[in-house]
């Protein structure tokens, strides 16, 4: 592949753009002082990309990472009024239309995932395919066996005539509940717990599929492994 198309895919700008970072000799391969920027390289031999002075590790393409996302953030291109999860990614992403699988509210926590093939956004956020997410609730009240019983049962949401039930429940203490819910509605977790008597304090979420956030920090990101993808069939 050429060069300036390597740069172009893994988010440096447009081809004109690619083309005069090389022109301008802002471009190193593995060390290397890049001249033409039609030289042929192979992508997978590509370790390290140096453009204008800053280090790349190359991506693998299609894009699929997950975001440990703090509190104070949207999940949006144009957020209204707090900064955006995608200024927690590095911004060569965004120039390869990188999309959020999904959303959390603007003061939720957690496992939030992000990709550049559309066909895993759609795949994963299908209502049709019952992707398990698991939430970890802080309530303001205590919790009571009429809750728990509520949200297993399932409560009827405003504006939609069918009953939603969680998929499991399990009560941590006295205000921590964790559920796992296989849809995707509107504040669908928020709406349950409300429904079902009490109110949500704070709300994190774990897991999504059979990924979990393990041990990644607030705010920090990772790539997806091969094994994480095929787990979703990608
Ligand atoms: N349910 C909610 O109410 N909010 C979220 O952010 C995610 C699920």
């Amino acid at each position: 592949m050429e060069l300036y198309r390597f740069l172009q895919q893994q988010g440096f700008g447009s081809r004109k753009e690619c083309r005069k970072l090389v022109e301008g000799g802002l471009v190193e391969v593995n060390g290397v002082p890049a001249g033409d920027y039609r030289e042929l390289i192979d992508p997978e031999q590509v370790d390290e990309l140096v453009v204008d002075g800053e280090i790349w590790e190359p991506a693998s393409l299609p894009v699929y990472l997950m975001l440990h996302k703090p509190a104070g953030y949207e999940t949006s291109h144009k957020p209204m009024h707090n900064p955006s999860v995608f200024s927690l990614l590095p911004w060569q992403f965004g120039m390869m239309d990188i999309a959020a699988v999904g959303r959390l509210d603007v003061d939720t926590t957690g496992l939030l995932l992000f990709t550049t093939n559309g066909q895993f956004v759609h795949a994963l956020t299908s209502p049709r395919r019952h992707v398990p997410k698991c939430y970890e609730i802080l309530l303001k009240h205590p919790v009571s066996d009429d809750l728990v019983k509520h949200l297993e049962k399932g409560v009827f949401l405003k504006d939609d005539n069918e009953r939603i039930a969680a998929d499991a429940v399990e009560v941590v203490d006295e205000v921590t509940l964790l559920m796992t819910i296989s849809q995707g509605k509107y504040h669908q977790v928020k709406r349950m717990v409300a429904a079902a008597g009490n109110r949500v304090a704070e709300l994190h979420r774990r897991a999504f599929g059979t990924l979990e956030l393990g041990e990644l920090e607030e705010g920090e990101w990772r790539f997806l492994t091969r094994e994480e993808c095929a787990a979703f069939g990608f």
